[in-house]
């Protein structure tokens, strides 16, 4: 069996090869991905490209239990990490302990990843002083969507720059082992990978980062919107609609199934 990534194999990539990551929800598409990617995130996305969310506010610990498994029985070698959900992780360290316990103990995943908020820093330290390995995410912030009012891209005005990069150091001081860095300026993204010594994984971020991720059902053209950073590797709507219409037609003229797919009395 081979040997599964490890954090230290992660944070030892800062400044070298960037690090591969994709988000992963499901036992097939983690077995496809796995062999390709260093890192298979259980993002709590899912919500929204699986589950049919407006956003991640309504993701609760089961679902990402119930995925954060089926990505563990898809995956060999790939460093797997599980998103809080919301209101899992903020009223308090302890709150965020037991939950992160249950993610990982539930799912056998290697790390837990929280989004950033004022009192991030002190949580991420206690979780990492109890042995959980913590995956940081700057910029951005899903979770925060309705007091931002949206998904607004961050690092605009000197307060907000200030304010992530501060975030990120924190993080690091904090003993986080690498940080998402999620829809800011390309600049500001190259300033927070220069000033943090543990890897960024961008997302809408740029290509100076130790290593990028994307939405899996994005990058696929799955999921139907399409922010400025997707970059769309296929175009499975298409297919999956072609090949559903071509099904219903083959239904409908009785040319499905075919003798060769038909059993028969011997
Ligand atoms: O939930 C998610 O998929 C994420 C990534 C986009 C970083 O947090
Ligand atoms: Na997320």
């Amino acid at each position: 069996r081979t040997k599964r990534i490890t954090a230290p194999d992660i944070m030892s990539r800062k400044g070298q090869t960037p690090l591969v990551c994709l988000t992963a929800y499901t036992t097939p598409t983690a077995r496809i991905m796995d062999p390709h990617c260093d890192i298979l995130l259980v993002g709590d996305s899912l919500g929204m490209v699986i589950h049919g969310l407006p956003n991640t506010i309504g993701v609760t610990m089961e679902m990402m239990i119930l995925h954060g498994q089926a990505v563990m029985r898809g995956s060999e070698t790939a460093f797997v990490v599980i998103d809080m959900p919301f209101g899992s992780y903020e009223a308090s360290p302890e709150q965020a302990f037991a939950n992160a316990v249950r993610l990982l103990k539930e799912t056998g995943a290697q790390a837990v990843k929280l989004e950033s908020g004022p009192t991030v820093a002190e949580t991420i330290r206690y979780l990492t002083e109890r042995g959980i390995a913590v995956m940081g995410h700057v910029g951005l912030r899903p979770q925060a969507v309705n007091v931002e009012g949206g998904f607004k891209a961050k690092g605009r005005t000197q307060a907000e720059r200030d304010k992530v990069i501060k975030e990120a150091q924190d993080s690091e001081a904090a003993g986080a082992f690498a940080i998402v860095v999620e829809g800011v300026a390309a600049d500001l993204a190259d300033e927070v990978t220069r000033l943090v010594s543990i890897p960024t994984i961008g997302i809408g971020a740029s290509n100076t980062c130790d290593g990028q991720v994307l939405v899996t059902d994005d990058m696929l053209g799955l999921f139907d919107w399409t922010p400025k950073f997707v970059r769309h590797y296929a175009d499975l709507r298409t297919q999956i609609s072609t090949a559903v219409e071509t099904y219903a037609k083959d239904v409908r003229d009785r040319s499905f199934p075919a003798p060769q797919e038909t059993y028969f009395a011997k």
